[in-house]
């Protein structure tokens, strides 16, 4: 049986920047970004896979960070929520929460983030209740997802109404 911390090789590409690592195989995707790469807007409510709080993008699509080992996704390319603002400033998601107050205290905003994006990538005009069902295993404690569903739905019409809406996507 192989040694779960024996270092493992493994090339990430993480917010667009690619790293050659060697990494112990139990390491959680979750660990090795806050603890390794200190991108710690990948908060970590639980480590159970219930609360979502550690939602990224692997290959476009979401994933809760703590459910996967890091030596698993060889050659995958990750955005965490500090990925997804544009040069040009806020990506529209993060402008449609700061307008909307779609968040109080912010624990799970990165993983609502995430999440968000994951679904508008698979589903560019989902109606407030597919958000809704999207947001299945995310938990807010505090807004009571009013406003994050509105603020999702607008940033989905803005999305739209923009010129080149795919490459509004970071990967
Ligand atoms: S920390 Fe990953 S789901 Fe809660
Ligand atoms: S804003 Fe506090 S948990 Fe969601």
């Amino acid at each position: 049986m192989p040694d779960p911390v024996s270092p493992t090789a493994v090339t990430l590409t993480v917010n667009g920047e690619t790293r050659v690592e060697s990494l112990p195989a139990n390491l959680l995707l979750s660990e090795y970004l806050r603890e390794h790469l200190r991108l710690t807007g990948t908060h970590v409510g639980c480590d159970t896979s219930q609360c979502g709080a550690c939602t990224v993008l692997v290959d476009g699509l979401s994933v809760k960070a703590c459910t996967v080992l890091a030596v698993s996704l060889d050659k995958s390319r990750v955005v965490t929520v500090e990925g997804l603002a544009r040069p040009e400033g806020l990506h529209p998601l993060q402008a449609a929460f700061q307008a909307r107050h779609a968040l109080q205290c912010g624990f799970c905003t990165p993983g609502v983030l995430m999440t968000a994006a994951g679904l508008l990538r698979e589903t560019p005009r989902p109606s407030p209740s597919e958000i809704r069902a999207g947001l299945d295993g995310v938990l807010c404690r505090c807004t009571g997802y009013e406003n994050i569903v509105a603020a999702i739905s607008e940033a989905a019409e803005s999305i739209q109404a923009a010129a080149g809406g795919d490459a509004i996507w970071p990967s």
